[in-house]
């Protein structure tokens, strides 16, 4: 990581100022409805966010759905009836303890106060109202009339949507236990204190898997996902000095969870959360069991037994996660009298994994460009750059992490062959244009 860590006493931009400065300029993240001043910590993802941000999803599916036997999908609605979050326990306990100064009016999360009787705005001590439950989920109304029976609410978390999809899935699937139901999808919670860029937001995607097993085997899945999910990160290029395996004390764990433990990255302000792994017992089924009046249970023909499954959770952020590859593939390094900002990220999460470019823009080699960019289409994303000096136009896709940049000049023409340059070494090879899909898909090993 380049940049200095945190908002110290410095002139020199931090790696948080760089990376969000980044993303802005080049079109990743932009804050939301900006022309009206924006809309206060809500983003958008502009054209490079959001083929990264699909990356993300898509490489987290890969390795939750596509490459197992015992993952199904699901993709479940984001307005839900009070019912559901009644016996998922978030109506009682999805809240924040919040207190009023006083003094300057002004409103806090009473568990994130350094000094629980000093309000950070003002300096005032002994200012502070009793601390009050705010509930986290955002309430609306389904059709023309506001009565108390119309209330329906976003959703705060993808996770109950398996839940209460369980019987419908396990009855049509063929699936037993163990198996699992992943679903990635919106959430929203009315955070109180909203920040650090896309770290907490109010709107915000979610990757989960709700990993259904026999009682007796829960401990053990529990471990085997930690370990799968702390890897995945790793695989996917975050260094291990920037990530560790953290397990929740006793006062920590959610209301459901018997056991819970963290994957954090170790972002410029401290270690943050990443996604959380956690050991849900069979609290969410009974629930919606007793709230339902379902069986929510497996019966093993085979043997005659009956239990309910217990849960194994791991529920990450993909917007979250987003920002942690951006920060962990954020580089500067001098090359001659020059800096240059690269982006390493794995090739499976860069936007484009090739950009193809004339050497210049005359019309002569315009249409040989043009031909390899189509052959090139159908098996990558790709970006077209024909402006500016071939240097400056390597720099650009270097700064937005683009592992391949192929050239074509006046030599292609007399040879077919391009010029293939690699990012992290900018070491360029000559390669002819009918080897040039097999050896891109070879290097970058999607
Ligand atoms: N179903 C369990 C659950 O939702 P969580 O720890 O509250 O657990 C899972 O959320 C992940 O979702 C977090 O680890 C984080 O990556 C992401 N997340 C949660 N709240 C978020 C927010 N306000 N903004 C961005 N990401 C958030």
């Amino acid at each position: 990581m380049a940049g200095t860590l945190g908002a110290m006493a410095s002139t020199e931009p931090t790696l948080f100022d760089q990376v969000v400065n980044l993303c802005k300029r080049r079109s990743f993240v932009f804050p939301s409805a900006e022309i009206y001043g924006g809309f206060r910590s809500t983003y958008d993802y502009g054209p490079l966010g959001v083929l990264m941000l699909r990356n993300v999803k898509d490489a987290w599916w890969r390795s939750m759905v596509q490459l197992r036997h015992d993952v199904v999908g699901l993709d479940a609605a984001i307005l839900s009836p009070p019912q559901v979050w009644e016996a998922s326990g978030h109506l009682d306990n999805f809240s924040d303890p919040l207190v009023d100064c006083t003094g300057c009016k002004t409103r806090h999360r009473q568990d994130q106060l350094n000094d629980p009787d000093v309000c950070p705005s003002c300096g005032e001590s002994g200012t502070f109202t009793e601390a009050r439950a705010f509930n986290l989920m955002f309430k609306t109304q389904a059709g023309p009339v506001e009565d108390a029976g119309a209330d329906v609410y976003l959703r705060p978390e993808t996770a109950q949507g398996m839940f209460i999809n369980f019987k419908n899935i396990i009855e049509t699937s063929r699936k037993k236990p163990p198996f699992g139901i992943a679903q990635v999808g919106k959430s929203f919670r009315n955070e109180i204190t909203p920040g650090n860029f896309v770290f907490r937001t109010r709107e915000f995607e979610q990757m989960e898997l709700e990993f259904f097993v026999p009682p007796n085997e829960a401990e053990s899945w529990y471990e085997y996902w930690m370990n799968e999910r702390y890897q995945w990160y790793l695989d996917l290029g975050i260094p291990d000095d920037l990530l560790r395996l953290r397990a929740h004390e006793a006062d920590e764990l959610s209301h459901y969870s018997s056991g819970t433990s963290d994957v954090e990255f170790l972002f410029p302000w401290g270690w943050g959360e990443l996604e959380g792994i956690a050991n849900r017992g069979d609290f969410d089924l009974t629930q919606h069991a007793q709230h339902s009046g379902q069986k929510l249970e497996y019966f093993d023909q085979g043997t005659g037994e009956r239990y309910v499954p217990h849960c194994i959770e791991p529920a990450a952020g993909a917007t979250r996660s987003m920002m942690a590859f951006l920060m962990a593939a954020y580089d500067e390094e001098q090359v001659n009298d020059d800096t240059r900002t690269v982006l390493r990220l794995h090739p499976r999460l860069a936007p484009y994994k090739v950009a193809v470019l004339p050497l210049s823009k005359k019309d002569t080699l315009l249409p040989k460009a043009e031909e390899v960019l189509h052959s090139l289409q159908p098996h990558f994303m790709c970006d077209y750059d024909i402006t500016q000096a071939i240097g400056k136009r390597y720099r650009r896709q270097d700064e937005i992490g683009t592992p391949y940049c192929v050239t074509i000049d006046f030599d292609t023409l007399e040879d077919n062959a391009v010029t293939v340059r690699e990012r992290d070494s900018m070491e360029q090879q000559r390669i002819p244009v009918d080897q040039l899909v097999n050896y891109l898909d070879e290097q970058l090993g999607l």
